[in-house]
């Protein structure tokens, strides 16, 4: 049987374009997802590009006898674990949500691949673990702040969980990918971000404005401490992002214990700059409006990328531009997101 990388939540937004990433690197993948913030048809998409068959099980991370299961079916050895609740405004009303879905999914997924001798494990972690930072860039030495609401504290917990499995058993081999704030989609326009629900992070916010379901973009914030008075944030290609993955998973074969890697830019931009590179790249003007300080929003975050660098022989190569040509592709083509029957993109230029 093939070695085979399991991805949970792999139909999902960055899981998608890391299925992708690893399917071309030559991997032989199997995703696991129970579809709660995402669609099977990222999984037909996948197919089209890859021109291969994608192994999928709907089922749940937290379900023991299912994920046991699947570790009998498949010869896995190693996991790439983004299945999450990831809404931080949800996780300050849903806290029971977040800690069962998250902490709790980890935790049975850890034990199971215990017992089944599965000890390689890239992990979803985020620059929220970071609180607010007194510093910037944010280097992973200067070690995790408080992160101020309850989806934050799940990474954190789990952080500290995987922390721990690595002192107590050096069998493990775990990364930690910390994310800056992934925007983008594949070139081919057949995979982006598509969030059930209102989204909350600015990108979706903003294409949906540019399409006309939402008719004003509510900025945040005027009177930060930055250059325009709006928060900054160092925005990160997914298919960049999807290769860190991919870096990650290779770096692991011969390095155990716990690892921890930022995967930012290392450039920050305000919401004002993404605002206007977005008119300038598409031609289409976004109306917007001032409203107060969203409530747990810092003035400013980027990452210093250069342990990644130094250690996985990755950075980011897609620039802001880029970013936006290719959200806005995936957007247009797929004004429903999944639920859009696909047509071949014309190619878009930078105004
Ligand atoms: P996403 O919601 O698009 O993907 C998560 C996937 O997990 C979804 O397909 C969902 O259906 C699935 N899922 C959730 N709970 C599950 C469960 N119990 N069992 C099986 N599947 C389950 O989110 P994303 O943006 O692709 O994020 C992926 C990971 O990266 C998450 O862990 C998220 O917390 C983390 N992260 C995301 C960002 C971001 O801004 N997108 C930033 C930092 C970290
Ligand atoms: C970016 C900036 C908003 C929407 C969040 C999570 C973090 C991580 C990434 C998962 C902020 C402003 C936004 C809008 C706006 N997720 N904004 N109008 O808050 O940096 O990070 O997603 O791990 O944990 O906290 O990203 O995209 O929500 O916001 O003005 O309609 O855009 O105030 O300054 P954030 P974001």
């Amino acid at each position: 049987m093939r070695k085979t990388t399991l991805i949970t939540g792999g139909t999902g937004y960055i899981g998608t374009h890391t299925a992708l990433a690893l399917i071309n690197a030559g991997h032989n993948v199997l995703v696991l997802d129970n579809l709660c913030n995402s669609y099977r048809e990222s999984i037909v998409r996948l197919e089209r590009l890859t021109h291969t068959r994608v192994d999928f099980i709907n089922g749940d991370v937290r379900d023991s006898i299912l994920v046991d299961d699947v570790f009998r079916r498949y010869d896995i050895d190693a996991v790439v674990h983004f299945a999450s609740l990831k809404s931080v405004e949800e996780s300050v009303r849903r806290p029971l949500d977040y800690y069962a879905n998250n902490f709790a999914g980890t935790l049975n997924l850890c034990a199971t691949m215990a017992r089944n001798d599965v000890f390689n494990l890239v992990f979803s972690s985020s620059a929220t673990v970071y609180g607010d930072p007194t510093r910037i860039p944010i280097a992973e030495d200067f070690g995790t702040g408080k992160p101020v609401n309850p989806y934050g504290r799940t990474k954190l917990m789990i952080e500290e969980l995987l922390t721990d499995l690595c002192n107590s058993d050096p069998r493990w081999n775990i990364a930690l990918l910390r994310y800056f704030n992934p925007i983008g989609a594949h070139e081919s326009g057949m995979i982006g971000e598509d969030p059930k629900g209102r989204p909350n992070n600015l990108l979706p916010c903003l294409t949906q404005v540019a399409t006309g379901r939402i008719p004003e973009l509510t900025v945040y914030g005027c009177d930060y401490p930055t250059v325009d008075g709006t928060c900054v944030r160092d925005y990160i290609h997914v298919v960049d992002l999807a290769n860190g993955h991919l870096k990650a998973l290779q770096v692991l074969q011969h390095r155990s214990g716990i690892n921890f890697w930022n995967l930012g830019t290392g450039v920050g931009y305000s919401v004002l700059q993404i605002i206007h590179s977005f008119e300038d790249v598409t031609g289409i003007t976004i109306p917007y409006r001032f409203a107060p300080r969203r409530l747990g929003d810092i003035a400013k975050c980027w990452a210093d990328p250069s342990k990644a660098g130094r250690e996985l022989g990755w950075s980011a190569q897609r620039g802001l531009e880029q970013m936006i040509i290719d959200t806005w592709r995936w957007q247009s083509c797929n004004p429903q997101g999944y639920q859009t029957s696909f047509e071949i993109p014309a190619p878009i230029e930078a105004k």
